[in-house]
């Protein structure tokens, strides 16, 4: 099979990431750059809050775009990897797509559930995949909870807290990150990555209800959100205004004490009734969720496998959950759960 000619849409933070993921794939090429501000696609480093391991993409070796409109013509693409800001996510998809193109668009899908609608018709008039950047579909430690809590593996869910807190975004190109109508604040940008774990693991909760703060970006960039589910709650914690980058589960089941991310190394943890300590578990995979997200988007522009862990309808659903979260804060309500149309 041929090798998959990919370009790419936005070069910033997790710009540079998915190209480092990509130059480790064998079966695909980066072969065009896209960014507005021709800086950024000069060869030098730049700083954000992901570390970056294994590979770095030496953009010297594709041809580079700042109109995005003019690579998508003189480009024979079979899939774009866009990492954008999040005012733009659904604009620039609907124009890869409408040229037949694949899409692998960064998290969150869009800024509302209108515009994920639009991107999904434009996906299924034009045939093509579209894959949303929610990468803790894929983490390993995630995809352990979520087997655990499937297969009973220690009883009966209980209860869990998910937690993601960390500071203001300062490496936005420009400060799109501190505009609430540009980023949806930390409970789009940041909360959502729970928000889509917990409906892509448990399902619907039957309500939730959630309390926040605005903060610098205008929207709510501090939450709590509480869902309910027929037997159990799950808590979710997100925040911009802490200093430090965390993020971490506590997973109550009947037999069993789940954890990750408490301990210096993070690594996730099972303490047995009647365990006298926490003992790691082994993960059945080295790589993370952006190079697991990645290879399992390629097989599906290739045609390997189907699209069923991360559809573009599941990931509307997240956009529409915090939608709801949302109007809870300023409800002071507890919402049930409709139809997010
Ligand atoms: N999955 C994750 O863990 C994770 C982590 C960080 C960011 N993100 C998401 O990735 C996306 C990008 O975030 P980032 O940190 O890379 O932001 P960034 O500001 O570092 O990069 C965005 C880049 O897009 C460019 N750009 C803006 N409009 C453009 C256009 N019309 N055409 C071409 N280029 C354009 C900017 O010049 C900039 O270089 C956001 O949606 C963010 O939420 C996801």
């Amino acid at each position: 099979m041929a090798r998959l000619k990919v370009g790419i849409c936005g070069y910033g933070g997790l710009g540079r990431v998915h190209a480092g993921t990509l130059v480790g794939m064998d079966d695909a090429d980066i072969v065009a750059v896209c960014d507005i501000n021709p800086k950024k696609l000069l060869p030098v480093e730049i700083k954000f809050n992901i570390e970056q391991s294994g590979p770095v993409f030496d953009i010297r070796k594709c041809r580079t775009y700042t109109d995005f409109r003019k690579m998508l013509k003189k480009e024979k693409l079979d899939a774009v990897v866009t990492a954008l800001p999040t005012n733009v996510h659904a604009k620039i998809a609907i124009m890869a797509m409408k040229e037949g193109i694949s899409v692998f668009s960064e998290k969150p899908m869009a800024l509302n559930v209108r515009e994920c609608d639009k991107m999904i018709k434009a996906r299924d008039d034009n045939n093509v995949q579209l894959q949303i950047g929610q990468c803790l579909r894929f983490w390993p430690d995630y995809e352990m909870l979520k087997k655990a809590i499937t297969e009973k593996t220690y009883g009966d869910l209980k209860s869990l807290t998910m937690t993601r807190i960390g500071g203001y975004c300062t490496w936005g190109d420009p400060d799109w990150f501190n505009d609430g109508k540009l980023s949806g604040g930390a409970i789009l940008d940041l909360h959502l990555h729970d928000v889509d774990w917990v409906q892509h693991a448990l399902g619907l909760p039957k309500s939730l209800i959630a309390a926040g703060s605005r903060g610098q970006t205008g929207a709510i960039d501090d939450v709590t959100a509480v869902w309910q589910y027929d037997d159990f709650i799950v808590t979710i914690r997100g925040s911009w205004m802490y200093q430090t980058f965390s993020m971490s589960f506590q997973a109550f089941f009947e037999n069993a004490s789940m954890d990750y991310g408490m301990h210096p190394d993070t690594a996730l943890r099972i303490k047995g009734k009647g365990d006298k300590d926490f003992t790691k578990i082994e993960l059945p995979s080295k790589e993370n969720g952006y190079c697991r997200e990645i290879r399992y988007f390629l097989d599906c522009v290739s045609g390997k496998i189907k699209n069923t862990v991360c559809t573009a309808e599941s990931t509307k659903e997240s956009v529409g959950l915090v939608m709801l979260e949302n109007k809870s804060i300023s409800k002071q309500k507890w919402m049930k759960l409709g139809n997010f149309n």
